[in-house]
């Protein structure tokens, strides 16, 4: 039995919605193991593709410490991968206009990030937890993991911290000295990855369009 009537609860959770943001700098104070933990338990009491995966291991997680040995691994395997996807996506450019023209601010941002020497987001917050989910048929483990990822970052906002997405880790499924750092089957599991940490700056609430502007009802 929950002891918190609807009302407070609902409005609890869209003070909780409204609070998420991507914060993309912070303090080094540290975040308390039980903290990392809850935030962990929240993803994974987010849906998971049942009818696609077999078995209980379906989603781990790893926790990667500012400075840690671990992190020196991963930042030369992420800038490596981040530095092909950007020479991929120019060269895919220069042979299609199409690519090109919608490529185009994607393919600056690569540009940019490859002329500052590191990921943003990549060892920048105390803690760094990558997310694995086993693939499955049909093909659905970045679903999923944006479901549990969604859910740890309400929970990170609910405790006061800053979180930041870094979808490159999504592309790191078929590079195998990645997967063998966390003692996983290559090509068998989805990545993805966010920092954690307390913000360097509050952010003010998120802004976006009123639900009935973009709301059809049909007949
Ligand atoms: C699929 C996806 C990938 C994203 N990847 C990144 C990322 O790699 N780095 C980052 O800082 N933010 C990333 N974001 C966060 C968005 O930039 C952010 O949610 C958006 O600008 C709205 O800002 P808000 O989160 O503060 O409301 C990603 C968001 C989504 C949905």
């Amino acid at each position: 039995m929950c002891s918190v009537d609807n009302t407070l609860k609902n409005q609890m959770l869209d003070e909780i919605i409204a609070e998420r943001r991507s914060y993309r700098a912070f303090t080094d104070e540290m975040i308390s193991d039980e903290a990392t933990l809850g935030i962990i338990s929240a993803g994974l009491h987010a849906p998971y593709a049942g009818a696609a995966v077999s078995g209980d291991e379906y989603r781990k997680f790893f926790v990667i410490r500012k400075n840690s040995e671990t992190m020196k691994t991963i930042q030369p395997l992420l800038f490596n991968e981040l530095k092909g996807m950007s020479e991929n996506l120019e060269k895919a450019a220069t042979r299609d206009p199409e690519i090109s023209k919608q490529a185009a601010g994607f393919i600056k941002r690569l540009s940019m990030i490859k002329k500052m020497g590191t990921i943003p987001g990549v060892g920048t917050a105390p803690v760094f937890i990558i997310i694995s989910e086993k693939k499955g048929f049909p093909p659905v483990e970045q679903a999923s993991l944006a479901h549990c990822l969604e859910n740890m970052w309400l929970k990170a906002t609910a405790l006061g911290l800053g979180f930041q997405l870094v979808s490159l880790v999504s592309q790191m499924d078929n590079v195998d000295e990645f997967s063998q750092i966390f003692h996983l089957q290559p090509g068998e599991w989805a990545f993805m990855g966010c920092a954690i940490g307390y913000p360097a700056e509050k952010l003010p609430a998120s802004i976006r369009p009123h639900a009935r502007d973009v709301t059809t009802w049909l007949p």
